[in-house]
């Protein structure tokens, strides 16, 4: 099937990138899946070159925002072969994001169809192992049916496609500055928890300002009282003391992520590190000994400084390199998705 590209997207072979040195970046891929939702059903999914979406001007998705999607990743194993690190679980989030926004969630064994499809049939663009690069997939799904009067779509559509990517911060494994927001990212009892394009658009003010300041971040506040740590725009954090435990952010209006709930386990199963899940308030963050920002993008990216409206606080572990906890973290993760080590049960899905 010819590929068609669109206007500033760069057509790629295996042969021509740098797949040690690429961004975090679209790059459009030969294959994506399509299905469509009508008549209360899902119809048959299947994968298609079309990388274009067309819409009508009332579709819910432009006029009331109607979306959620997913980030997961495909790599290449040590041994050669092509693996999804817990795809079960993006499609469980994804269920859970589509009935908070009054869409029909789309079921998980076509969730799970879909990866393998769009990996299998673009399996030349997946990364090398020992490249650090990875093929990133975005499921999405969005209101194609129309609406006017404010109430739920009738119809909709899930796409999955996928782009080779490299780390998501400049420097990789650098650490980074960021600053605390003057913004909310999600309401008390809003949206917070569930991967939907609207927390993204409303964070978006946020990112400018913060980048514009010198900052690679932000670092949101709990909404409520503005004094409890919540998360970054594409990120959990997790907290290192001085004496060697995990401290994560527990709330009800951070997205439950399958990186921090896998580094969770991993800390306590494999590495034998305590671990604590609860509210974290910002006046203690200068007490740990590290920090890191962790998701599907950000893999683990070591925070070397905080700023609080002038007030820095710096991290022991430094600018230069991760804290010693948090490398230990990154290399049993990043172990498991590249086949160096044996993972917990279910959690590796082959592919190819
Ligand atoms: N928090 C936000 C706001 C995110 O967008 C993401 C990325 O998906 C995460 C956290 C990390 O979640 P996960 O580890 O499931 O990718
Ligand atoms: C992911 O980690 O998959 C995300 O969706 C975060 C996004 C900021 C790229």
């Amino acid at each position: 099937m010819k590929q068609r590209l669109q206007k500033g997207c760069v057509s790629v072979g295996k042969a021509n990138l740098d797949w040690s040195n690429i961004d975090f970046s679209y790059r459009q891929t030969p294959q994506r899946y399509v299905a469509n939702y009508k008549d209360g059903a899902w119809g048959e999914g299947q994968l298609t070159g079309d990388s274009t979406v067309v819409l009508n001007e009332c579709a819910g998705i432009l006029q009331y925002c109607q979306e959620v999607f997913e980030g997961l990743k495909a790599y290449t194993t040590k041994n050669g072969d092509i693996v999804a690190f817990r795809p079960d679980l993006n499609a469980e989030r994804m269920v859970d994001s589509a009935k908070r926004l009054e869409m029909p969630p789309f079921p998980k064994e076509k969730f799970l169809e879909a990866v393998d499809a769009v990996v299998s049939a673009n399996a030349d663009w997946v990364p090398p192992y020992g490249t650090g690069a990875s093929l990133y997939l975005r499921p999405y799904m969005f209101a194609t049916g129309i609406v006017i009067g404010v109430k739920p779509a009738t119809e909709y559509q899930f796409r999955l496609f996928s782009t080779p990517v490299g780390p998501y911060f400049k420097g990789g494994a650098k650490p980074i500055t960021i600053c605390v927001s003057d913004f909310d990212r999600a309401a008390p009892q809003g949206t917070g928890h569930i991967k939907a394009g609207l927390n993204y658009a409303m964070s978006l003010h946020a990112y400018v300002a913060a980048h514009a300041n010198g900052f690679d971040e932000n670092m949101f506040l709990d909404p409520a009282t503005r004094t409890y740590v919540e998360e970054t725009g594409g990120a959990n954090f997790i907290f290192i003391t001085k004496d060697n435990e995990v401290v994560t952010p527990k709330s009800d209006s951070i997205l439950p992520s399958i990186t921090r709930r896998s580094l969770v386990y991993l800390a306590e199963h494999y590495l034998g590190l305590k671990v604590t899940e609860r509210r974290v308030a910002l006046s203690e963050v200068a007490d740990f000994a590290e920090c890191g920002l962790c998701g599907t993008a950000a893999v683990i990216s070591p925070v070397g400084k905080i700023v609080d409206h002038g007030r820095e606080i710096c991290l022991p572990s430094g600018m230069e390199k991760m804290g010693p906890i948090t490398q230990k973290l990154y290399d049993t993760l990043t172990g498991i998705q590249l086949g160096t080590m044996e993972g917990p049960e279910g959690w590796i899905r082959k592919i190819k």
